[in-house]
């Protein structure tokens, strides 16, 4: 494993686990892989991930639950980074969510908490002296934050009047965006972009295509899996295939080893199965030439797909049919 070169309390992996899936009925998991689950965790642990990633939200505090217990004794090694989901993130709220996701935990500090989102509404001025509270009593050690522009990040930071350590972004070879500037910025800074779905949610795996599309409504509302846009990346996904057999790898491998070329990004892939997991953490080994990485952004440019309000009707279409 490999470690992002930042100064924190504890070693944080390049590849983290996402568990968003703990718990959550909407990824078609079925019960029985709650069990699978722990199990997932643990493999993690041995393979040297620090970081997981959770949410009050996911599986309604389900998967704060399932993650806390698969640790267990192991809980004071990994960064066990949370996300207070921001419906009323005024200070008050915040200690409480906090102190409630804690116990969910069964932990008595949190590594990194984060604010899932940016409020439209309310400031970061209250939400942050609530985060700086508590950091102050030891509840939280690291404050994050998840889906903020630069602008509102670099703004978080002068409102906690600490560092913001880390912004979650969704970022893949389909979604580039933080490169134009959360990317630099953290770099420049010594601060952390953590990729979440870092695989466009299994779409760069290769596995799907417009007859085999995945179950489960997570993804049956992700436009990347509507028949056209998974024809679409066929061309992506062939290079994705061709450095991935140079590599003796596989195309989720390679598509993870693009993200994590850059010294500041960690990802933090969900995983179905153990081997997932697996192969999910030798990613972060892989090292790309300068050829295969052009290669693959420029495969990546080329892709096109229908998305925004182009893409509603059709997902409309595919939810009755599927
Ligand atoms: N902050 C936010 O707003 C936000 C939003 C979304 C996610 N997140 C976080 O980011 C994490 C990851 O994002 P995500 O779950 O949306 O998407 P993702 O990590 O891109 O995709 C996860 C899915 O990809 C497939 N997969 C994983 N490893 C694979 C491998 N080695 N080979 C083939 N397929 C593989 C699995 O599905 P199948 O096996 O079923 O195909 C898995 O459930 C979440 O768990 C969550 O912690 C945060």
């Amino acid at each position: 494993m490999r470690y992002v070169p930042v100064d924190t309390p504890k070693p944080i992996s390049k590849i983290g686990l996402g568990t968003w899936q703990f718990g959550s009925k909407e990824w078609g998991y079925g019960p029985e892989y709650e069990q699978r689950a722990a199990q997932i965790v643990r493999r993690a642990l041995d393979l040297g991930v620090t970081l997981f990633d959770t949410a009050e939200v996911y599986g309604f505090g389900r998967s704060e639950r399932i993650l806390g217990a698969a640790l267990g004794d192991d809980r004071p090694k990994a960064v066990v980074a949370s996300k207070v989901l921001p419906v009323l993130p005024i200070a008050p709220v915040v200690q409480q969510r906090a102190v409630a996701s804690a116990a969910r935990l069964g932990v008595h500090h949190i590594d990194l908490y984060q604010v899932h989102q940016a409020n439209p509404v309310v400031g970061d001025h209250t939400t942050m002296r609530g985060m700086r509270a508590l950091q102050d009593v030891g509840l939280v050690g690291e404050v994050g934050v998840s889906n903020y522009s630069l602008r509102r990040w670099q703004f978080a930071e002068i409102a906690l009047g600490r560092r913001v350590l880390s912004n979650q972004v969704r970022y893949s070879l389909v979604d580039r965006g933080p490169e134009s500037d959360l990317l630099p910025y953290a770099e420049r800074t010594g601060r952390i972009v953590m990729a979440y779905s870092p695989l466009a949610q299994g779409f760069l795996s290769g596995r799907y295509d417009a007859a085999n599309p995945p179950a489960g409504a997570v993804r049956r509302a992700n436009p990347y899996f509507l028949p056209e846009n998974l024809e679409r990346g066929a061309a992506l996904i062939g290079t994705l295939r061709e450095v991935a057999d140079a590599h003796d790898a596989t195309p989720s491998q390679i598509a993870l080893a693009y993200l994590l070329r850059h010294p500041n990004v960690v990802a933090i892939p969900g995983a179905s199965s153990v081997e997932q997991m697996e192969r999910n953490a030798a990613a972060a080994e892989i090292d790309l030439t300068d050829g295969e990485y052009d290669a693959l952004l420029t495969a990546a440019r080329r892709f096109q797909p229908v998305t925004g309000l182009a893409a509603l009707p059709r997902l409309l279409r595919a939810r009755t049919t599927r």
